[in-house]
């Protein structure tokens, strides 16, 4: 197993890269904007030389790189197939552009089990299996680790638990589905929430945080108007916490995990969201009286996507595909 890599985390608006050693101490990290308007070829271009230059100024060698990205990714072959942050990119074999560019082999996965790989080794799940942790932000993402290790299945598409539809008839989703549980938990929905109950009035605790700007609205402050007792923005997280613990309750019924572990910008609501959840999961999973799993809110913060995709690409299961290894 290699004992250090790069991690690189793509999001939809910044690009995230630190040098990882394997016990997961961060050597070097850097951000640059991300491409989200180039074609694969340039945005490859940007992203390998600005992990060139990260390697370059710590002096290490890195046998090998790791790639998290929104979307349905290939994992085998190092395929984003599509990206909701990557609107431009359809097939892009992101492992093997940017393999060429810096010579170096490249393991791609998606985001979300990228920050789980790292919470479940380094962080809220160390010690605990099987393990589910979410990324809760613009969409959720998920993944299922047992014994530290991602769950990717056949393609590399396991863990869209934002993708979870909660209620049959519901509201369109982008991804084809109905009802999915991104749409009732997610920044815009908490956001919605809050505005369908009350008028956009001076003197309320969002609308003073703001300056009146409702483009400025945003979920953390939503949960700072919650925490001095706006009762409309208690209700929005309410609302969204007892969907989450819809979708909690049909995770556990389905793989009995023994934690979940909530990350993502919007668990930094921390209880507005998880006790309401909580409260779900212990009304209605079924094997409630057995054991009811811990619902935790992760604990590495915004590294948590570049560590997790260094920590995936030291794996010794690494090297069966040539095509992105240069
Ligand atoms: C996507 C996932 C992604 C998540 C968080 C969801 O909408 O379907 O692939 O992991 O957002 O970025």
């Amino acid at each position: 197993m290699a004992t250090r890599a790069l991690g690189i985390d793509i999001g939809g608006t910044g690009i995230k890269m630190g040098l990882i050693r394997s016990d997961g101490k961060v050597i070097a990290s850097g951000e640059i904007r991300s491409p989200t308007d180039c074609q694969p070829e340039e945005a490859a271009d940007l992203i390998a030389r600005a992990a060139a230059a990260l390697i370059a100024e710590a002096g290490v060698a890195v046998p090998v790189i790791g790639v998290g990205c929104a979307g349905l990714i290939g994992t085998k072959r190092g395929i984003v197939h599509t990206s909701p942050n990557l609107p431009r990119w359809h097939e892009t074999p992101l492992a093997a552009l940017l393999a060429r560019r810096l010579g170096t082999p490249v393991r791609l996965l998606n985001d979300a089990n990228a920050c789980a790989v790292a919470e479940a080794r380094l962080g809220a799940g160390v010690g605990r299996s099987p393990v589910i942790a979410l990324t809760i932000g613009t969409g959720i993402g998920g993944a299922v680790i047992t014994n530290g290790r991602v769950v990717t299945g056949r393609n590399g598409f396991a863990g869209e638990v934002g993708h979870m539809s909660i209620q049959a008839d519901g509201p369109p989703c982008a991804c084809g589905n109905r009802g999915c549980l991104e749409l009732f938990v997610g920044k815009q929905p908490i956001i919605d929430g809050y505005l369908s109950e009350t008028t956009w009035h001076i003197g309320s605790v969002p609308y003073e945080l703001t300056s009146g700007d409702q483009k400025r609205l945003t979920p953390q402050i939503l949960a700072m108007a919650a925490g001095k007792g706006d009762k409309f923005a208690i209700g929005s997280f309410q609302r969204a916490g007892e969907m989450l613990g819809v979708g909690l309750c049909n995770l556990t019924n389905l793989i009995d995990v023994d934690c979940f572990i909530i990350g993502g910008g919007i668990a930094q609501a921390g209880d507005l969201l998880l006790k309401p959840a909580r409260d779900v999961l212990g009304q209605q999973a079924i094997a409630r009286d057995v054991f009811l799993p811990p619902v935790v809110q992760a604990e590495l913060g915004v590294e948590a996507g570049f560590v997790g995709a260094a920590l995936f690409a030291m794996e010794d299961s690494w090297g069966a595909d040539r095509e992105v290894n240069p």
